[in-house]
């Protein structure tokens, strides 16, 4: 039994290995066409992969409708083409309500997710006809009560965030007696709570984070209920993962388990989800070059033109990544680095030719999120461009 057990793990690790292998391939593939002329660093966005991401989170999760996080890349022409696709949209700011006007969605459809917004955000999106607004606080409740008392609230609540990449628990999302004090508090100003919603953590691999958030959305229903509201919304929020590995959840594997859950949510409610780097992540694969290598002490560095300022930032954090040259060589550890003044700009050590030179171009994969809409141009350096390629 062990041994057939053992054989099972190696074909599943070296199927899972291909799947990996094979989407490294495509995204370097899809991004051939910006590497000719190269003048600066390019987000190569496949807009095959925009349609596909949104068509298998739809499909995976029939019953959940998918609110891009337009944080994860608020690009007019990806948000143009997840509109076509049937998404609806989550904003975080201001700047996110300007990119919906432009785009000519129905507001009544965008949900404000950010827990702590400042009083000028929340009347303009009040006056451009937002209606559903999150809160995790008294304090966010008795703002948005002087400034839109209709407001739709929706409650954030805590979840563990363990097995996420990158964890959002903390400074935000509701404890037990916080609940009860933002429930108290939309009471004592006449206003109703009827949604929930939590975040797993984004490039979260813990699937049992999404199971503890409905069962426990289920239970805050019943607090709604005892102060005669009449919960009607239960936002999934994000944190769906991308593949970096190979051995993260698929969005199949992760909707089979949702989808469990959600029967025991009456058909009354609506249930949607916020997400970002699932939709947009391994749509974008960055082209970079390296500008400078040195060897310092027994270490060697590579220097590329994009580094933790120009959109690296995660990476520089930690982040799972797949860095890839052009050049073939055996395989070295280089100390790599982004080619402004500040010592933080050093994003680890990672495997790339030991034969790499200046010029060479550098390709790394699934950064269609949280990278240019991170990045900034600290030293003149230019953030890198986003080239919409098939
Ligand atoms: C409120 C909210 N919703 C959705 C998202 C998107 O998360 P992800 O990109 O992990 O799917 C975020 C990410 O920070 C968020 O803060």
């Amino acid at each position: 039994m062990d041994s057939a057990m053992k054989e099972m793990d190696t074909v599943l690790e070296t199927n899972q290995r291909t799947m990996f292998e094979k989407d490294t391939r495509e995204q370097i593939a899809f991004s051939m066409p910006c590497t000719e002329n190269y003048d600066g660093p390019v987000l190569a966005v496949s807009e095959q992969r925009l349609r596909s991401n949104a068509r298998s989170f739809i499909a995976a999760m029939p019953r959940v409708r998918p609110h891009f996080a337009v944080k994860a890349n608020p690009d007019a022409e990806i948000l143009r083409i997840f509109k076509e696709e049937g998404c609806c949209f989550e904003i975080a700011s201001s700047a996110e309500l300007q990119s919906m006007v432009d785009l000519g969605v129905n507001l009544e459809t965008v949900f404000y997710s950010n827990p702590i917004k400042s009083p000028a955000s929340i009347r303009q999106a009040a006056a451009a006809g937002i209606q559903w607004f999150v809160v995790d606080t008294p304090e966010e409740v008795l703002k948005i009560a002087t400034i839109k008392p209709d407001a739709k609230l929706y409650l954030r609540t805590e979840v563990s965030n363990e097995g996420s990449v990158w964890p959002l628990a903390g400074k935000f999302g509701a404890s037990s007696s916080g609940i009860l004090a933002t429930i108290e508090a939309a009471r004592n100003t006449g206003m109703q709570i009827t949604g929930v919603t939590f975040h797993v953590g984004s490039q979260c691999t813990n699937i049992n984070n999404w199971v503890e958030g409905i069962r426990s959305a289920k239970n805050i229903f019943a607090q709604l209920e005892d102060n005669g509201w009449t919960p009607e919304l239960l936002n999934l929020g994000g944190g769906y993962p991308v593949q970096f590995t190979g051995i993260e959840p698929g969005i199949t594997e992760i909707g089979t388990t949702i989808n469990k859950e959600l029967e025991a949510i009456p058909s009354s409610i609506q249930v949607m989800a916020e997400p970002g780097r699932f939709l947009v992540g391994s749509a974008g694969c960055l082209v970079t070059q390296v500008v400078g290598m040195a060897t310092r002490d027994d270490k060697r560095w590579l220097y590329l033109d994009t580094g933790t300022y120009g959109g690296l930032m995660e990476l520089a954090g930690g982040f799972p990544s797949n860095i890839v040259s052009q050049r073939a060589g055996e395989p070295s550890l280089w100390t790599m680095a982004g080619p402004t003044c500040d010592s933080i700009d050093v994003f680890g050590e990672h495997s790339l030719p030991s034969n790499m030179e200046v010029e060479d171009l550098v390709f790394i994969t699934n950064l269609g999120a949280y990278c240019t809409s991170c990045a900034c141009d600290f030293n003149g350096f230019p953030i890198p461009n986003i080239v919409l390629v098939d």
